[in-house]
């Protein structure tokens, strides 16, 4: 069929007979002359039918975008002046002694270097989108980032096993996808959150080592680097502590880069503690390319009149914390507006702001609203804390601790990137020192900030319930430029620890004993100390690949309603099968 790939044809392939097949990229008509860029997934070959074969000719002017050819012909250096180098093959082309007209193409609903196209017209025609050059690359670089992964991890004894996609629910803290059960009436399996639970297992049958390729389904709000169907890269092992399994998945991940992007990430990754990440960037996920930090003042703000301030900072929970912008002096009303209304959208009910014209004058060289509220020892601390310089502005967040660390840390991000201050390069990091539990407002109680099997940073059960609120725990996350790539931990694997936490979340006895009874069992039958971590796999792919979401490393992504506009899923079901299933539609109200 064919001879060579289109992209790869150059100057020492003259002369020789090739055949090449591929889509129509753009056809030209050009006095007499028919130029066909013809594309494949190498790349682009310019295709010349002269009229000397009126018949080949003929056809060449039936041609349009997406049409598939085979085409024949005798390769030959493209005439002086006419070298094009934009493209690999630009200084040559292919003479054709014969068109093969594989397959026809109605009018594409877009054009491939159109960059504007809905992405709901993208994903209903994927396999069209899929055709961009750009995609095709990404695919390459998704199954280059697998293989190396594969090698790397079956290299330092990881054994690839599979677990089951019809399970139990696993507690990862979105809702289940259920999958009705036809031959237990009534019962429903759930697709995995994520194989938490069988990989435990798995060490527990002394396999010592597992990974796999995995997908988890979560149904939850999604967002750019969210899917409601999503692949991780499992890893589990028995007998390393997190410092063990840190430093081998950095070694891992230090690889990978070195290997596919060539780049060199450099040695240990900095380790942050959960605290300190809260406290300079008001996120558990810092992207510390962006030279921006918090500062704390609660402390000099306690007793002034300014409510707004003098609240949070007296509050146990509150925190009121400053952002200096280096030159943001020139920001104008408009957008400092335009940043409060942003703030407003993580729950901030304002944003204070100084302007620093002349830092030398004190008091005097400042300009703000609120200046006249605040004591010039206070001024003092602020500009000294904040290292404020003549030119900058300083913002200011005061409310609940969780809402100022919210909304500060992602002004914070959105000032850097309009001001350009995202530094180049990759900056790793794991963030260590996770609390235990978190407390959820809403719900009125306490959850697990990983997931309720991850290990309490200390051993001894009574001390955990003496201060569950105060106690760490053994988690840790990788992050990289400001995105989670993964989290793990160091498990629990004593079974009264276990029934503990369980206690402690609020998980009852006989809830336990449902949910989770085999794990427990299986805690008795000789456990090994383990831990592991998970990486979303399409969270790497997007950062290696400079892709903005997840969706454009998928080849097949759902839309922000989670569903598919090429297969038009989730869809209705015929009566029958739902009778099959014993489930019954409550037919929807007329007046509904
Ligand atoms: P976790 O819930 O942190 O941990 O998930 C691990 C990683 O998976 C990715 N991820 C997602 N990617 C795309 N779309 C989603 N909806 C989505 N949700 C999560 C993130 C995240 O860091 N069982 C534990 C791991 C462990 O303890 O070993 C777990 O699933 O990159
Ligand atoms: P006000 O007294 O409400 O006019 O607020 C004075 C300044 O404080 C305005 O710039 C508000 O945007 C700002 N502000 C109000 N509430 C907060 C808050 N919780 N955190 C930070 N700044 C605030």
């Amino acid at each position: 069929m064919r001879t060579h790939y289109c992209g790869e044809l150059n100057q020492q392939n003259i002369d020789q007979q090739i055949s090449a097949c591929g889509w129509v990229n753009r056809r030209r008509d050009h006095g007499g002359v028919i130029f066909v860029d013809l594309r494949d997934k190498t790349g682009i070959l310019q295709v010349v039918f002269d009229p000397d074969d009126a018949s080949m000719f003929a056809d060449a002017e039936t041609l349009r975008n997406e049409f598939v050819l085979r085409v024949e012909g005798k390769l030959r250096i493209r005439p002086e002046g006419t070298f094009n180098p934009e493209m690999a093959t630009g200084e040559v082309e292919l003479l054709a002694h014969r068109l093969e007209i594989l397959n026809a193409s109605e009018t594409p609903p877009f054009q491939l270097d159109d960059d504007d196209v809905h992405d709901d017209i993208r994903l209903r025609y994927r396999y069209i989108d899929l055709r961009k050059p750009e995609m095709q690359k990404r695919m390459r670089l998704r199954a280059r980032v697998t293989s190396f992964l594969r090698n790397w991890l079956e290299e330092n004894e990881f054994l690839d096993i599979e677990t089951p996609m019809l399970t139990k629910a696993t507690p990862e803290g979105a809702r289940d996808y259920l999958v009705p059960s036809r031959t237990h009436p009534g019962s429903f399996f759930a697709l995995p959150q994520s194989p938490q639970l069988f990989k435990q297992l798995l060490m527990m049958s002394g396999m010592d080592r597992y990974y796999q390729f995995v997908r988890c389904f979560r149904d939850e709000d999604l967002r750019a680097d969210r899917q409601p169907e999503f692949t991780q890269l499992d890893i589990e092992t028995s007998f390393l502590d997190e410092e063990g399994i840190m430093t081998l998945m950095e070694s891992m991940m230090r690889g990978l880069f070195g290997e596919v992007l060539d780049v060199d990430v450099g040695g240990r990754f900095l380790r942050m503690t959960h605290a300190e990440a809260m406290e300079r960037f008001g996120s558990d996920k810092p992207d510390l390319r962006i030279p921006l930090e918090l500062k704390t003042i609660s402390d000099v703000l306690t007793d002034v009149e300014f409510k707004v301030f003098s609240g949070p900072a007296n509050d146990p929970q509150g925190r009121v914390a400053a952002l200096r912008v280096p030159g943001g002096n020139e920001l104008t009303r408009k957008e400092i507006d335009d940043y409060t209304d942003y703030v407003g959208r993580y729950g901030a009910r304002g944003l204070a702001y100084i302007k620093c014209n002349d830092v030398s004058r004190g008091r005097d060289g400042l300009q703000s609203p609120i200046l006249k509220f605040l004591p010039d020892e206070a001024i003092e601390t602020i500009l000294s804390r904040t290292g404020a310089e003549t030119g900058d502005l300083i913002f200011f967040g005061a409310d609940k601790a969780s809402v100022v660390n919210e909304s500060l840390g992602a002004l914070r991000l959105k000032v850097g990137q309009d001001r350009g201050m995202v530094e180049p390069g990759w900056r790793f990091l794991w963030v260590i020192e996770f609390p235990m539990f978190e407390y959820d407002e809403r719900e009125d109680r306490w959850n697990p900030l990983h997931h309720p099997f991850t290990s309490p940073a200390t051993d001894d059960p009574d001390k955990l319930e003496a201060d569950p609120h105060g106690v760490l725990s053994r988690a840790y996350d990788m992050v990289l430029n400001g995105t989670e790539l993964g989290g793990g931990s160091v498990r629990i694997h004593d079974m009264e620890m276990q029934q503990r936490v369980f206690k402690l979340l609020g998980i009852g006895e006989q809830e336990a004993e449902e949910k989770f009874g085999f794990l427990l069992t299986a805690l008795k039958y000789g456990c090994p100390p383990h831990g592991g971590i998970a990486f979303g796999l399409d969270r790497l792919v997007m950062l290696m690949t400079g892709a903005t979401s997840i969706r454009d490393v998928m080849a097949f992504p759902k839309t922000q309603t989670a569903s598919c506009l090429l297969t038009q899923a989730p869809a209705p079901v015929s009566e029958r099968q739902l009778r099959e299933l014993s489930i019954r539609l409550r037919k929807p109200q007329a007046d509904a």
